[in-house]
């Protein structure tokens, strides 16, 4: 069977989702690349061909498909049109998310013939307290090089459509969780819980005079959190905590101390490895 594009279809507030999806599609032998962002808007209403490959990937947000990502993704329908679909987390756990990225494209007409969980520098991740920094790495994209490959191949044996199979995403091997980091984390989150220590609600610009007001947070904001011209402030009603901001700030005036932050640091330190199934 032979698919003519491919679309690369995201959400990825800090890149990570978007660096390995275009690692998967670059592999898998079509004629063009086609990237659909959906990080900063909802894309027009548009039916994917079914003689072209979609590759999802959104990363994991307390463990389900982020809202906002949900709601972007309902503006793309298929005609059983081939998917890969694909999460990407912290290194602490996906719990639901591929489960239900597989059950939304589905229901928007796709038929999920591959599925993966990759892991991606924790949102969170400091230099003082990293989690799975510098995640994906090589070893993960060259792991998304070959499992694009795989894909080209499954598509290419399949003489018809009815032919490419699809795929039950639950069947993915869960990666191991040592019990005593996890148990250790968890009573961490219930003592911070009780505390009451109040949690930050968005990230902030704690030295006024590190902002250089080049306005890059305003650009990369995927729900218009900052303002031009006032960037000193953040609409905590608006924000998801993505941390785009922190990210990209390139005078680092944006901080997101949250003591969550920490405690992943400190519980989950052993690397976890992509996982996929096709
Ligand atoms: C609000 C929020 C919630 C998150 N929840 C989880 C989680 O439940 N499990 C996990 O392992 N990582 C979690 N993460 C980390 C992200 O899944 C991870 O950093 C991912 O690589 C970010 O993707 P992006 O670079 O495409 O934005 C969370 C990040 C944010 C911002
Ligand atoms: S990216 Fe940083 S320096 Fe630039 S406007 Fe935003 S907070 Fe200021
Ligand atoms: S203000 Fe909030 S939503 Fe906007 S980029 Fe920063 S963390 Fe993300």
């Amino acid at each position: 069977m032979k698919i003519n594009e491919a679309y690369v279809v995201y959400f990825s507030p800090t890149h990570t989702s978007q660096r390995v999806a275009k690692a998967i599609a670059r592999e898998v032998e079509v004629s063009e690349v086609i990237p659909v962002d959906l990080t900063l808007e909802k894309p027009d209403e548009t039916v994917l061909p079914a003689s072209s490959l979609a590759v999802f990937a959104v990363p994991v947000y307390g463990g389900h498909v982020p809202p906002l990502a949900v709601e972007r993704l309902k503006s793309l329908r298929g005609t059983s049109t081939p998917a890969v679909v694909v999460v990407v987390y912290g290194n602490r756990a996906y719990e639901n998310a591929l489960v239900e990225l597989d059950k939304l494209v589905t229901s928007q007409g796709f038929k999920v013939i591959a599925g993966a969980t990759f892991v991606g520098e924790h949102s969170y991740s400091t230099e003082a307290h990293p989690v799975a920094a510098g995640r994906p790495d090589a070893a993960d994209l060259q792991y998304a090089a070959d499992f694009g490959e795989k894909i080209g191949e499954k598509i290419e044996k399949a003489a018809t459509s009815e032919e490419l199979y699809g795929v039950d995403v639950r069947r993915i091997r869960r990666p191991k969780q040592p019990f005593l980091p996890l148990f250790r984390f968890l009573r961490k989150v219930i003592k911070l819980r009780k505390s009451g220590i109040p949690l930050p609600q968005a990230p902030s610009v704690e030295d006024e005079n590190l902002c250089k007001h080049c306005g890059s947070c305003v650009r990369r904001c995927p729900t218009g959190a900052i303002t031009a011209g006032d960037e000193l402030h953040t609409d905590a009603s608006k924000c998801i905590k993505c941390c785009a901001c922190v990210k990209c700030c390139p005078h680092r005036a944006r901080v997101y101390n949250t003591p969550f932050g920490v405690l992943l640091s400190e519980c989950f330190k052993k690397q976890k490895l992509p996982q996929s199934i096709l």
